[in-house]
């Protein structure tokens, strides 16, 4: 007998989810127009609609959540600044040091509380004196919501808006990094304007828990776009005939925005399963959104590794935290096949 190998359920990350066959429809059918002209109507619809339902005046298409973020770090700061980080945040760890090398900022780092939202006693504490001399002039705070590294936690709108005003207070514009916006507001059941109407800009990705090949937008006033533009442009991001992307994002906000709730049971679901088993820590109710965090006791490239011969992805995420992560692609029924295939794993 030859043994057949199961099927892989990818809990990698939500970016691996396959374009459906409406919303390749809906690519194939877009007006498009040269949008580094301005000129792409399908573009200018997604930006739009992108830029109210955050509540902000305007909206910028872009490639990535990586070049969404340097824009909006380089677009509010100049060479020489300082940004501040929660020492968790994906800016600091995954996106290649972009803030020093391109946009030429210093990074300065807090350990913020669970959500990595800081306290205003945190930032305040990080005040500088004024001395032009010796000291770079602190331009920005950055805030993540929900937050990946620390496993898709989602500060309270309180939290936000108290570092959002310490901040203003301290002359800083506030950006924040909203990959997983969507989720974090479908998890507190609040639209996404509750998080955003305390900062100056936001990301909004359309390439994760949305089901969409790329995109993610800068939002942001009016007043602000002019330079995320030309940072856009600078860092090789205009792109033309793009309203095939935008009618990919139409499409996602249409059908796959509602639809947040079932990741996060699935997520739950999956930490519920292995809650009890020897080897690794989660804490169900810690999750609140599509991330789950297990905590384990062998190396986590060994789990990896072994969880991969057992059919299920996953990503080494420390020395000792494997991250899992819920998805379009995946329903409920896999999600008890992976948790059932992930006992094995820790059973083994
Ligand atoms: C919180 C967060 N911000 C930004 C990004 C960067 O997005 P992209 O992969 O589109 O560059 C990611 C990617 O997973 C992310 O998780």
């Amino acid at each position: 007998m030859v043994a057949t190998m199961p099927s892989l359920i990818d809990l990698r990350s939500d970016t691996v989810t396959r374009p459906s066959a409406g919303m390749r429809q809906a690519m194939a059918g877009a007006e498009v127009g040269d949008d580094v002209f301005g000129e792409d109507p399908t573009v200018r619809r997604l930006e739009e609609r992108v830029a109210r339902m955050l509540g902000k005046d305007s909206a910028l298409l872009c490639p990535s959540g990586t070049m969404a973020n340097l824009i909006g770090v380089a677009s509010a700061t100049y060479p020489g600044d300082e940004v501040l980080l929660d020492s968790e945040s994906h800016i600091l760890h995954y996106e290649l040091a972009g803030t020093a090398l391109i946009a030429g900022v210093q990074v300065r780092n807090f350990d913020a509380p669970q959500a990595g939202c800081p306290t205003q006693a945190q930032l305040e504490s990080l005040e500088r004196l004024g001395d032009p001399d010796h000291e770079p002039r602190t331009a920005l705070l950055c805030l993540e919501q929900s937050h990946n590294r620390r496993g898709g936690t989602v500060a309270t709108i309180e939290e936000l808006r108290s570092a959002s005003e310490a901040a203003h207070r301290m002359g800083l514009v506030v950006h924040l990094d909203g990959a997983r916006l969507a989720n974090a507001a479908a998890s507190l059941g609040v639209p996404m304007t509750e998080f955003t109407d305390c900062v100056d800009s936001s990301t909004f990705a359309l390439s994760k828990g949305l089901g969409c090949p790329a995109g993610t937008l800068w939002v942001g006033l009016t007043e602000s776009r002019r330079r995320a533009h030309t940072w856009r442009k600078r860092l090789g991001g205009g792109m033309r005939q793009v309203g095939i992307l935008a009618a990919a994002g139409l499409y996602a906000l249409d059908h796959n925005l509602a639809r947040l709730d079932e990741d996060h049971d699935n997520a739950r679901q999956l930490a519920e399963m292995l809650q009890s088993v020897p080897g690794v820590t989660v804490d169900p109710p810690a999750v609140q959104t599509n991330i789950v965090l297990l905590q384990t006791v062998d190396d986590a490239n060994v789990i990896v590794e072994r969880a991969q011969r057992a059919g299920v992805l996953t990503v080494p995420f420390t020395a000792h935290t494997v991250r899992c992560v819920t998805h379009l692609d995946v329903g409920s029924e896999d999600v008890r096949a992976a948790g059932e295939r992930l006992r094995q794993v820790f059973a083994s």
